[in-house]
């Protein structure tokens, strides 16, 4: 989870009107997005028989699409349930909801988890930091069941925020995180560690369909893969650190030139990051490529560029994974066009990108456990 957070509406419009309309070359239209993933996955294809689930047995969890910006589902707590609304986050271990008992205006805002109420509620002496690229929050770690769609984690270790900063106006209760254990509170398993432990979901495996635009269509499979959500094959890419869903990345290029990830990189596949996150130097680069100039937070362009612009080709494993610009360039509530990259705020040694939902919209996504590796596809 390294979301953007989006403190109200600032006025951008006074530094729009003074971004001059750059001038892009018209692309030839060469090879269109879709024809040459299209020609790299007949080359590069894998076959599926590790993952062969029978529709019956997955769990699809339907996830409401919030302005492109944040995918959130229900998950229900305790017994009986109280129902919240979760970030599904493959970039973060811990599941974590408001405690009745938080102080910080933030937890004002949305639902807390009343532990009074719940006959299955058991506490524990462990208390817990988590931070996130734009937040953080303090809590205690406590027992309980929980619930998504038909799917039941009894038992299941998560945190009570008691204080949280950062979270001022988003648009969910708290975070499920779906990451490996490593990255979370001492001693606590994850939910899905514990679904598999427990023998919940039939092949250790979840998957994300995120559908662009419409806020419903998106969902989030547990236990195998519905082959109705992707076309063509499943290209699998091992995992680079174990503990981990940290990908190699062979080179990110525009126009045939390779623009960044000149040596090869890691990638991090993140469902709870919106934008597409890199190092400093290289995202300013691919902003002055794009023409985009900034203003706040963002950088902006003009609208009418959306169709002059270049698709930006993410290569992994050999295989191209075009970006096209009407992906990366998105439209703000004020009608405004700015562009998906942005720069990591926490900086590493080596050169990581964040692939997140931006990217994830264009690939179906599957998550594999028991390989320990993660799989893109065309969605449907
Ligand atoms: C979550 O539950 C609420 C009712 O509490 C419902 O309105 C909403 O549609 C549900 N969201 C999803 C993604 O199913
Ligand atoms: C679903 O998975 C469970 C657990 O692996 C298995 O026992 C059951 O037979 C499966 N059901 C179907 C319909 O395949
Ligand atoms: C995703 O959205 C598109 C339109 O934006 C729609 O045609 C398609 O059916 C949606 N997919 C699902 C599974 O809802
Ligand atoms: C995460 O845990 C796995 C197995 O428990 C271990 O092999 C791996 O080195 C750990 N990764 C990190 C980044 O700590």
């Amino acid at each position: 989870m390294k979301w953007i957070v989006l403190l109200g509406l600032l006025a951008f419009s006074e530094c729009i009107v003074k971004i001059p309309l750059r001038r892009m070359k018209t692309m030839r239209n060469t090879v269109s997005g879709k024809n040459m993933l299209n020609s790299f996955l007949k080359e590069h294809t894998y076959s599926l028989s590790q993952i062969s689930s029978p529709v019956s047995n997955l769990t699809i969890h339907p996830l409401r699409n919030i302005r492109d910006i944040f995918y959130v589902g229900n998950i229900t707590i305790g017994t009986p349930p109280q129902e919240f609304q979760v970030i599904f986050d493959t970039g973060s271990s811990l599941l974590w909801v408001p405690s009745v008992s938080c102080k910080s205006s933030t937890c004002s805002t949305r639902r807390r988890f009343r532990h009074l109420l719940s006959s299955t509620f058991r506490s524990t002496n462990v208390n817990c930091r988590i931070t996130y690229e734009s937040g953080r929050i303090k809590g205690k770690v406590v027992h309980d069941t929980v619930r998504i769609g038909d799917l039941v984690s009894t038992d299941q270790l998560f945190g009570l925020s008691i204080e949280e900063y950062g979270f001022q106006g988003l648009p969910f209760d708290g975070i499920l995180g779906l990451n490996y254990p490593n990255i979370s509170c001492p001693g606590v398993i994850p939910v899905f560690d514990n679904l598999m432990k427990q023998g919940a979901v039939a092949e250790p495996v979840f998957a994300f369909y995120l559908n662009k635009s419409k806020q419903e269509g998106s969902v989030v499979m547990f236990g195998g893969v519905d082959q109705r959500y992707y076309e063509g094959e499943l290209n699998w890419i091992p995992l680079i650190k174990l503990g981990s869903w940290t990908i190699h990345m062979d080179r990110i290029s525009m126009r045939r030139e390779v623009i960044a990830c000149s040596d090869g990189c890691e990638a991090i596949v993140d469902t709870g990051t919106s934008a597409i996150r890199g190092p400093r130097r290289l995202i300013n680069n691919i902003q002055k490529l794009i023409g985009a100039k900034r203003c706040g937070f963002k950088h902006y362009v003009s609208c009418s560029v959306v169709n002059t612009l270049p698709s930006i080709i993410f290569t992994i494993s050999g295989i191209n994974y075009p970006v096209p610009a009407r992906a990366y360039i998105l439209k703000d509530s004020l009608g405004y066009c700015h562009t998906a990259f942005k720069e990591k705020r926490v900086t590493t040694s080596t050169e990581s990108w964040v692939l997140g939902d931006v990217f994830l919209r264009l690939y179906f996504s599957v998550f594999d456990r028991g390989n320990d590796r993660i799989s893109l596809a065309r969605p449907v």
